[in-house]
């Protein structure tokens, strides 16, 4: 057991780090988040870091702003302590959607979340499958930016026959995910041409490429409302696709998307447990890979000094 490395956790998916302090053969390190009586957040770090190697684990997952708030406070308290090298561990980064400006007057938010996660003590970043890879170049810490790809692809390798299978992206900004997915799976690739009309509402046409007769994988980085899936599904169908598979890295699951994936007719959902999924959100469908074995094996990368690229490919 190594005693100079601590991985702690906040609330947003205490499962997944407890998992990670099992591979790494360490407890999980002690921490007291609670609230004043005025909802102000009281965070104590429940042993020494001096001098130690410390990872927090937490994604931004619902109530989203709490537990940024939560991370933010937690390295702060850390950096306080006197840790002497602190890596935010966030599995699940949702600001990685708010990465341009593409309409007048708002913020390009994933910005400003890499710049809190810096003022707030985090010397370097360790997170997977952002929505775009343009938001590693938004922080001015390392960043260590792994992906679940290879981990669902081996998943679909072992269950369907790549000859009879198409890889499909839900849009263009997809394709560079799903045609990795599809290179590694040595299985055609489809792009579909979507529409986002608002947060719960997107279009659908237009399949680049042929899945008549084929067994679809839908390829993408999360599952949000699940507004997406709906018209890609109906899309692919249309189109003459045999059946649907969903392979998607993490299973945000929010407002509709439990109604709206319950009513579609599709094989099985694969995601990660980068985000927790709740009892009440367990669809049968629902297949859970866990991911713990890969960020533990880069924790200790990271801790060791060992390259962690050969864990990008
Ligand atoms: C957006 O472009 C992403 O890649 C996902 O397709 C999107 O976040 C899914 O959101 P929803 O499930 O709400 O359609």
């Amino acid at each position: 057991m190594d005693s100079d490395l601590i991985v702690f956790s906040g609330n947003s998916n205490e499962g997944l780090a407890r998992e990670i302090c099992d591979h790494l053969n360490i407890p999980l390190g002690k921490l007291e988040i609670s609230r004043f009586s005025n909802d102000n957040l009281f965070v104590q770090i429940g042993e020494s870091v001096r001098e130690k190697d410390v990872f927090v684990v937490q994604s931004f997952t619902e109530p989203v702003s709490d537990h940024v708030l939560e991370l933010m406070i937690v390295l702060d308290a850390l950096r306080s302590a006197s840790a002497r090298r602190i890596t935010a561990v966030i599995p699940y980064f949702s600001y990685s959607r708010s990465d341009k400006k593409d309409a007048p007057r708002i913020s390009i938010a994933a910005r400003l979340m890499a710049d809190l996660l810096k003022t707030a003590g985090a010397n370097r970043v360790l997170t997977m499958d952002l929505h775009a890879d343009s938001v590693h170049g938004f922080f001015s810490v390392p960043v260590d930016h792994l992906t679940a790809i290879p981990l669902l692809c081996d998943y679909f390798k072992q269950r369907l026959d790549p000859g009879r299978t198409v890889v499909v992206a839900t849009d263009a900004g997809g394709a560079k995910r799903a045609g990795r997915f599809a290179r590694l799976l040595e299985a055609p690739l489809a792009i579909i041409d979507k529409r986002r009309l608002g947060d719960t509402d997107v279009t659908q046409g237009l399949v680049v490429g042929d899945v008549r007769g084929r067994d679809a994988i839908v390829i993408d980085d999360e599952i949000s409302t699940g507004s997406t899936m709906g018209t890609t599904v109906e899309t692919l169908y249309a189109a003459g696709a045999r059946s649907i598979y969903i392979g998607v890295t993490h299973p945000v699951l929010c407002g509709p998307s439990i109604d709206n994936l319950r009513g579609l007719t599709i094989e099985q959902i694969v995601v990660t447990n980068t985000v927790s999924v709740p009892e009440e959100k367990q669809l049968n469908s629902l297949t859970v890979l866990s991911v713990a074995g890969l960020f533990a094996e880069t924790i200790m990368r990271i801790h060791t000094g060992e390259s962690v690229g050969a864990l990008f490919t």
